[in-house]
């Protein structure tokens, strides 16, 4: 699909414009002209001769366009699940104007061709942008670092064996060593593999209650203090992926506290749902790391609200319905999240547990700092990537309806507030909902 923009100018008018880059909340009309924000503010006047295409932003919110730094697209090797064309779409349509995409593909991302080769993909079949990220060990196997240098040439914006955690803390503090040369962030994904053995879902009350094997709090928390230490010990980036317990949370805050550079992120899911969906056996509740309890919900708000957590992210994990459609025991871990995690996300402003702007700041500067991409914001000059939402739409979730390829949710038949309405890519409208639903 072509990505370059092919319309002269557009017009947003009267919506409410948040930008946490400018420290902006109010409502102006913003001025997109050849994939550039030209102009931001009140009661713009273009000049008579410009041909605009204009969007009327009354009663809705605009913002710099939304990044999500965790999904998973499946494409090469697993495209029954999503490719890179389908994970696209259903990025647009949930707000989403650049996401990042993990390296446990098939075969993995961990050099150089397979960057290449998403990239070019990524060239001809996306609406949107996408940054992909490279895997820390050959083959995501734990045994010898992937090629680094020649993948960070090649394009990749980060590097991470998400999925699995490198377990040999050795190589895993060379990993950090050598991201600080090349710039790139370390993602982690914070689970000890023996300590989770072959548990499914988080340990406790509920796991005895429904007879099905734990994964302790103490399987997440152990690898983030490793993590931390090993940053502090190499001064490279270190970033947690899906933080789920309310230790992890105060293990980066303490991290912080002393000036280590780490960062963070929470899923939708694991702000949304406790332990007790699990009840249900509906497969699509396994997710790694699992689902965990109230408290570790509050924590997570809390963290957000208090800037521990930098990031939300949806972890898009796109499974067929016959990788889910068997035994809790035998399915997969994920869910898709892409067309889900707004909402999900504006829910805790709607209840008052962030304000709209930290909310904001958290799916567009943060992430792309966090990244390393030059995106995230609104001024005049930057690439006018907007995200633009109706925050009084009601709405049912229907996963038939999706673009992804998988309908792996629990959110099927949710009944949300707020829905996004443009997606617009370098001032190219490439998702258009439904206005007034
Ligand atoms: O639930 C998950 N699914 N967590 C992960 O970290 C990986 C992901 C996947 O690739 O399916």
């Amino acid at each position: 699909m072509e990505r370059k923009n092919t319309m002269n100018s557009l017009l947003i008018k009267g919506g409410r414009i948040v930008d946490p880059s400018q420290k902006m909340d109010q409502i102006a009309d913003l001025w997109i002209r050849s994939g550039k924000v030209e102009a931001i503010g009140p009661q713009l006047q273009i000049p008579p001769h410009e041909t605009v295409e204009r969007i009327d932003a009354s009663q809705l919110i605009v913002t710099p366009g939304w990044i999500d730094i965790h999904t998973h697209l499946r494409e090469p090797g697993g495209t029954h699940k999503e490719t890179i064309e389908t994970g696209a779409r259903a990025a647009a349509a949930g707000g989403f104007t650049s996401i990042a995409c993990m390296a446990n593909t098939q075969p993995v991302n961990d050099s150089s061709y397979i960057t290449t080769y998403i990239r070019q993909k990524v060239a001809m079949e996306s609406p949107i942008h996408i940054f992909p990220i490279g895997a820390v060990t050959k083959g995501l196997k734990g045994e010898e670092l992937a090629e680094i240098g020649s993948m960070r040439e090649a394009g990749i914006v980060a590097i991470s064996d998400d999925g699995k955690t490198v377990m040999n803390a050795y190589l895993f503090r060379k990993a950090l060593d050598y991201s600080r040369r090349f710039d790139l962030t370390v993602i982690s994904h914070a689970e000890d593999l023996n300590l989770k053995g072959l548990g499914v879902m988080n340990e406790g009350f509920n796991s005895a209650r429904f007879g099905l094997r734990g994964v302790p709090r103490a399987a997440e928390e152990v690898i983030v203090a490793r993590d931390i230490y090993l940053a502090e010990l190499t001064g490279a980036r270190l970033h947690v992926a899906h933080v789920s317990t309310a230790g992890s949370v105060a293990l980066i805050r303490e991290a912080k506290r002393r000036g280590i550079q780490v960062t963070a992120e929470v899923t939708p899911h694991h702000l949304t749902l406790t332990d007790e969906a699990v009840g249900t056996y509906d497969t699509n509740t396994k997710v790694a790391p699992p689902l965990r309890e109230q408290e570790d919900i509050e924590a997570l708000q809390e963290a957000v609200a208090d800037g521990t957590v930098d990031a939300l992210a949806s972890d898009h994990a796109p499974h067929s319905r016959e990788e889910k459609a068997v035994e809790y025991d035998q399915a997969e871990f994920g869910m898709v999240g892409l067309e889900t995690a707004f909402p999900l996300y504006y829910a805790k402003v709607l209840k008052n547990h962030w304000d709209l702007s930290k909310m904001v700041a958290a799916m567009t500067l943060k992430p792309a700092k966090i990244i390393g991409v030059k995106k995230g914001t609104l001024q005049v000059g930057a690439d006018a990537d907007v995200s633009i939402f109706d925050p009084a739409m009601e709405w049912i979730v229907d996963k038939t309806q999706f673009q992804s390829k998988s309908q792996n949710t629990p959110f099927h038949f949710w009944k949300m507030r707020g829905k996004p309405v443009y997606t617009i890519v370098e001032g190219r409208v490439v998702y258009r909902g439904a206005l007034n639903a």
